[in-house]
């Protein structure tokens, strides 16, 4: 099976419980709502920051920097009116006790295990594929690709075209046995933590 496969397989019931609990929050009735989002993904974004500025993974995976979208949801932020928060801890990526040589021979950035990072790439770029459902929700809120909802509008050239293409490249890379394990738990790692940070930044309040 293709790695993608493998990893849509591995996270589909983390994706759906994400889901739930996200649009539990309601994350399109109000403008405030919308930037509670946005400071999820924003801290999301800065977590696989590394990812990008690896120049080892922009030579595996072509053009992979200029599908980051950490600057568009900084803007969006801005347009919301809310501060990009500067005390934000992103998650700590190299957690392999076996980095793969060829992302350690990168002399610019820490060591950065390949699998791990393929398959929090994963969890990144396939929020992109869904995001057309929120870029539609976010409409309602008056915000577009130009105010507010910059990161969540597709690239030039489409979204699942940019899918398809990063799919290719993602299965494209040879990985061991043990090496796709660790990019199935990585994916699991990335939901996980885009959960942790919906719990802290989405509260949902019981109404009874
Ligand atoms: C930041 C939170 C989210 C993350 C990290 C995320 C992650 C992902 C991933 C990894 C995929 C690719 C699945 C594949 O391999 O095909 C995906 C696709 C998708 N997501 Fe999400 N997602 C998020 C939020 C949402 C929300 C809130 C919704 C809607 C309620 C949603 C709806 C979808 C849909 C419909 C697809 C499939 C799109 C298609 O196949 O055309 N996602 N998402």
């Amino acid at each position: 099976m293709p790695l993608s496969q493998r990893l849509k397989a591995a996270t589909r019931g983390d994706h759906e419980g994400l889901d739930q609990r996200l649009m539990a929050f309601q994350p399109f009735a109000s403008r405030a709502r919308y930037a509670a989002f946005l400071q999820v993904q924003y801290r999301f974004h800065r977590d696989v920051a590394p990812i990008f500025e690896a120049s080892m993974l922009e030579r595996m995976l072509p053009g992979l920097r200029g599908r980051q979208r950490l600057d568009a949801v900084i803007a969006d932020l801005g347009d919301l009116g809310q501060a990009v928060p500067i005390c934000y801890e992103p998650v700590v990526l190299s957690t392999s006790p076996s980095p793969s040589p060829q992302m350690a021979a990168d002399a610019a950035t820490p060591p950065l295990d390949l699998p791990t990072a393929l398959g929090w790439l994963y969890v990144e770029q396939g929020s992109h594929l869904g995001a057309a459902f929120l870029f539609k929700a976010a409409a309602g809120l008056g915000l577009d690709a130009t105010c507010g909802a910059q990161h969540l509008a597709p690239l030039p050239g489409g979204r699942a075209m940019g899918w398809k293409d990063f799919v290719s490249q993602l299965d494209g890379v040879p990985l061991t046995p043990d090496e796709i394990e660790r990019a199935e738990a990585a994916a699991r790692a990335a939901f996980t933590r885009v959960r942790e940070h919906i719990e802290v930044c989405c509260p949902v309040v019981a109404t009874t």
